[in-house]
């Protein structure tokens, strides 16, 4: 399926805002409220991780599912099949050890439990109420004997987590709702808990225009903004096109340990992983 991204809309500008509203008048009331509560929160919450967890409180409380980006279950199930499905075809094996950044109520995560051997998957996120809904995902799918790690986080700085030790760092749909910064951090840590031979990839919104970003909650980057960013850290960074084939609204970037880290490759590899991963 080909890729349905508008990418070279600015949805901030006035002329947009019209003919967006004239041409979809029944999203214009769904909008406005949100927009509503979108000034309230971040009226309240300055900084953005504060204003973004109470973003997902409110719509948690409303249906996780749907906070994570899907309006059916239908949907919410195809979503995790779709992440699984990429990474098991790019190397994905039961040994390799997972951190998935923003794993919200484990839309994907549950599948990556259930695959991966006990104790492989670390979850974070900066939502409790996510994560509330995300240990009732593991309940009602019965894997409890997997043993996930599930924690809250409030920055992406990693420091709780040794080094070299993930094969598959992910994180799905964040980056679109980051600012600049908090995706900096991510880039600026992220290669120090990657394993030998291990990737980080993440999703983005595109845009070949003008970044922007909407209510605080959507954020469109240029995709040599993000590389960029990823070599600024030491990190090789590239545009991953087969994931473009699958029809999904965002797009996806692979960073790796760059030459800055290649020593870091001579560092001993964590016990018990098999199987080589495909960069
Ligand atoms: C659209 S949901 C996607 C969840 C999951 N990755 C999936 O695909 O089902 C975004 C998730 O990222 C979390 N999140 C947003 N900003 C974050 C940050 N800076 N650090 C960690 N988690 C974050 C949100 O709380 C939310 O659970």
């Amino acid at each position: 399926m080909a890729s349905r991204k508008n990418l070279l809309v600015d949805r901030t500008a006035l002329a947009h805002k019209v003919r967006y509203a004239l041409t979809h008048p029944q999203r214009v009331p769904r909008h406005l409220k949100r927009a509503g509560r979108d000034r309230w929160l971040a009226f309240k919450h300055r900084d953005h991780v504060s204003y973004y967890r109470a973003v997902m409180a409110s719509d948690t409380r409303r249906n996780p599912e749907a906070a994570v980006g899907s309006p059916t279950h239908e949907e919410w199930l195809r979503l995790g099949e779709l992440q699984f499905d990429y990474l098991r075809a790019h190397g994905l094996r039961p040994g390799h050890r997972m951190l998935d950044i923003g794993c919200g109520n484990l839309r994907a995560g549950w599948r990556f439990i259930e695959y991966l051997e006990p104790g492989h998957y670390y979850g974070i996120d900066i939502s409790p109420d996510v994560l509330v809904a995300a240990k009732r995902t593991l309940a009602t799918r019965g894997l409890q004997a997997k043993l996930p790690h599930l924690t809250l986080t409030q920055d992406l700085t990693l420091d709780f987590l040794p080094d070299a030790y993930f094969d598959v760092v992910h994180a799905h749909s964040v980056f679109s709702h980051s600012p600049i910064e908090i995706i900096d951090e991510c880039l600026a840590h992220v290669g120090r808990v990657l394993a030998p031979g291990g990737f980080f990839d993440f999703t983005f919104d595109r845009t070949l225009g003008t970044e922007h970003q909407v209510l605080r909650e959507d954020f469109y980057y240029r995709t040599e903004t993000l590389t960029a960013l990823g070599h600024r850290h030491g990190l090789r960074a590239r545009f991953m096109d087969d994931w473009e084939l699958l029809g999904h609204g965002q797009s996806k970037i692979r960073v790796t340990a760059g030459p800055a880290r290649s020593s870091r490759a001579a560092a001993p590899a964590a016990s018990g992983r098999t199987g080589e991963l495909s960069p």
